[in-house]
């Protein structure tokens, strides 16, 4: 078992944590938040823009509290820690985590400065630890099964390719500050970018990139409307999102997806199935819960530090061309 630390007790804390408890091969021994007397209070008002589950209050009593990150380090004997305080910290955080030899799970995006994702991929390498971005989406089973689908050529080859993400502007945790001091990068490098993740993954970088934004009330990027097109290739590719909705506005995500011999939909509005259809007839086929992303990637995480193998799903070096990307959209 390996132990570990959770940091920054908001909506991603919470559900890191939820999924640590789960995991078999980890044990949480810390949660370190700057104000770990309301760690209770957010259990009760986790926040976020979807549920991904509830933690028992009676099994965090047995758990450390910090509210530096310093001090847990010099107390406790932990092997990696789960980093989930705003963008802006990402890499003071995860650069003093791999300074003390940690592994390190870091939520998205990575860094908004390149030179310090340069910086933190080169560290993790001087110490060999595992460095890994949490990019859920490439853990979630709707999307699995559409890289399935893309790789094996199921329904022929991919066509057009349209994936969507549409959010309220975030009201809960700190992000009401965020939304004053702008430093989350906005909807694009915040919201969007789990899409350009998630087709850098699977068809790599674009050779074009057509790129319409607006702005909204965390950046002049709040929503994006994108081309991708491939050189060689005849795949088109349409992303589209952003946050610029009032804050109860429903979240949604999904796909549509043109294939030569059919056409898929998937939609979290509808979350449970997956629409394929030719010009005669349509079905469906179960979604798989998009929710269990969270425990994969924790668990894959789990793997890699027990094997101390690189993240070859997640590699850093991946996650730092998806910030890139993000830029190419501006
Ligand atoms: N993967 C996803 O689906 C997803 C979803 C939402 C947010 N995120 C990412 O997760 C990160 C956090 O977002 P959130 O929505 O959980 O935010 P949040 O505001 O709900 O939580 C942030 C927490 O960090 C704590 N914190 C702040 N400074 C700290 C410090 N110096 N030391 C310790 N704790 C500190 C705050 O007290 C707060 O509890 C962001 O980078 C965001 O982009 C990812």
């Amino acid at each position: 078992m390996k132990k570990v630390a959770v940091i920054g007790f908001g909506f991603m804390g919470m559900t890191h944590t939820l999924n640590i408890l789960k995991n078999p091969d980890l044990q949480l021994v810390a949660i370190v938040d700057k104000n770990p007397e309301l760690i209770e209070k957010n259990l009760f008002n986790p926040g976020g823009n979807f549920s991904t589950g509830e933690i028992d209050p009676e099994i965090l009593k047995n758990i450390s509290r910090y509210s530096d990150f310093d001090e847990c380090l010099r107390q406790e004997e932990i092997d990696a820690v789960h980093i989930c305080v705003h963008t802006e910290l990402h890499y003071e955080m995860a650069k003093k985590a791999l300074l003390n030899d940690k592994h390190v799970f870091l939520e998205k995006p990575f860094t908004l400065d390149i030179k310090e994702a340069e910086e933190l991929i080169e560290l993790a390498k001087m110490k060999s630890r595992i460095l890994m971005i949490a990019h859920v989406v490439r853990f979630m089973p709707p999307y699995q099964k559409l890289k399935k689908w893309i790789d094996t050529k199921e329904f022929g080859e991919l066509k057009f390719l349209s994936m969507s993400r549409i959010s309220g502007v975030p009201g809960w945790g700190e992000w009401k500050e965020q939304q004053s001091k702008g430093t989350s990068g906005g909807a694009l490098f915040d919201l969007i970018i789990h899409d350009i993740d998630f087709v850098n993954y699977v068809l790599g970088v674009p050779s074009e990139i057509k790129s319409s934004y607006l702005p909204g009330l965390l950046s002049k990027n709040d929503y994006v409307s994108a081309m991708w097109s491939y050189s060689g290739s005849n795949v088109h590719v349409k992303i589209e999102g952003g946050n610029t909705f009032h804050s109860t506005f429903p979240f949604q995500a999904g796909y549509m997806v043109q294939f030569e011999n059919a056409s898929v939909l998937y939609t979290t509005l509808n979350g449970n199935e997956i629409r394929i259809g030719d010009d005669t007839s349509i079905s469906e086929i179960p979604a798989g819960d998009a929710g269990e992303g969270y425990y994969n990637e924790i668990s894959y995480f789990a793997q890699c530090i027990l094997t101390n193998t690189q993240p070859a799903e997640c590699l850093p070096e991946s996650s730092l061309e998806s910030i890139k990307l993000c830029y190419n959209h501006l």
